[in-house]
């Protein structure tokens, strides 16, 4: 039933930079209000990074802890996956930086970019090396320092991001497997969501920098009536590939944009909200970290069970989707 059994999450972790942003002090920033903000997206506060912590910075912190986690040394890893919209460069991968400060010398080390389903990327793309014999021992990755790319003269955006780090290592393992996964992209939707300059259609210029084209760009409202269809779409293709129904689901854990987004998802997919995740309220939306961040809240909290089964489900950039179902 299952389509890959036997790779699982050996221990996960995650890091949110200290430094936080209410509502309150965004009133001072922007036309905004903390009522606004709170009744049309859930969020209550989010993290910022340090001027000087960087994507790498927060993804090591989170490493450390999964690696502690999972018991597993730097040195074990066979590879490094790292999910981010927001690399310390454009390149080298900021997944060879990590690998460096960590000292994981026998990883192979890439970065993906599937903005927030990058985490789910990730774990899919780890699992499939895993299963194939490539790697034995992988890390994966979500990591933003989204701060970086948002104009904050914008309260369309500027209002929704933090920054932050999740990560997981996967291998060989009966306990939290992965059952099935589903990804999916459209990129005819390319510009809904997107950092039109500094890439080599616009490369940075006077221009650029004046049109403000280095900062992140959304149409809102188009995003959030994508995301409500194909999160929870999404999510039905990954249980009904796992053999299952949604009233099997003992948690969803989705990606954390918007309560409404959440609460639209749920409620398709028929699911009380007593059995979906919520942390969007203390960080906003950190694109590729917020699954990563939110599986380690879940297990930290303790929260499943062994048998239990989880869904993983993220919508984003691209446009992008992707949903992953788990056994505890
Ligand atoms: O991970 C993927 C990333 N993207 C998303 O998840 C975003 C998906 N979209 C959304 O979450 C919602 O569309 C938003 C939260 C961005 C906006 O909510 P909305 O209910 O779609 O509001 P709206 O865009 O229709 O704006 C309503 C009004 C507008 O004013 P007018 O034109 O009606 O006078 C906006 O100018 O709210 C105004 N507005 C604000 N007012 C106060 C927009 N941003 C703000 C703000 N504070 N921060």
């Amino acid at each position: 039933m299952s389509e890959a059994p036997g790779v699982g999450i050996l221990g996960t972790g995650s890091y949110l930079p200290s430094r936080v942003l209410s509502n309150f002090d965004l009133e001072k920033m922007v036309e905004t209000s903390d009522e606004w903000i709170r009744t049309r997206t859930g969020i209550r506060e989010r993290r910022l990074a340090a001027g000087g912590e960087f994507t790498s910075d927060m993804a090591v912190a989170a490493a450390r802890r999964a690696l502690e986690a999972s018991g597993t040394r730097p040195e074990d890893l066979d590879m490094i996956v790292n999910a981010t919209i927001t690399p310390d460069m454009p390149w080298p991968s900021t997944a060879c930086l990590i690998q460096e400060k960590l000292g994981a010398a026998k990883a192979f080390a890439f970065d993906v970019s599937a903005a927030c389903s990058g985490f789910l990327y990730g774990l899919t793309t780890a699992h499939n090396f895993i299963l194939s014999g490539t790697a034995s021992r992988a890390l994966v990755l979500g990591a933003e320092k989204l701060s970086s790319i948002i104009d904050w003269k914008d309260r369309n955006t500027c209002v929704l991001f933090g920054d932050g780090a999740g990560a997981a290592v996967l291998g060989p393992s009966e306990r939290r497997r992965v059952l099935s996964v589903h990804l999916g992209s459209d990129g005819g939707a390319a510009e809904l969501l997107c950092m039109p300059g500094g890439g080599s259609r616009r490369p940075t210029s006077p221009e650029t920098l004046a049109g403000g084209l280095h900062f992140l760009k959304m149409e809102g409202k188009e995003v959030f009536k994508f995301a409500v269809k194909a999160m929870a779409a999404a999510a039905e293709e990954a249980i009904a590939k796992a053999g299952l129904k949604p009233s099997d689901i003992r948690l969803l854990i989705p990606h954390q944009a918007n309560i409404r987004i959440v609460e639209a998802t749920a409620k398709r997919l028929e699911l009380p909200m007593e059995k979906v995740f919520v942390n969007l309220d203390k960080y906003g939306n950190t694109s590729a970290a917020s699954v990563g961040i939110a599986l380690d809240e879940v297990e930290a909290q303790g929260l499943l069970k062994p048998g239990d089964k989880v869904a993983l489900v993220a919508f984003g950039a691209g446009l992008t989707w992707a949903s992953v179902i788990l056994e505890w």
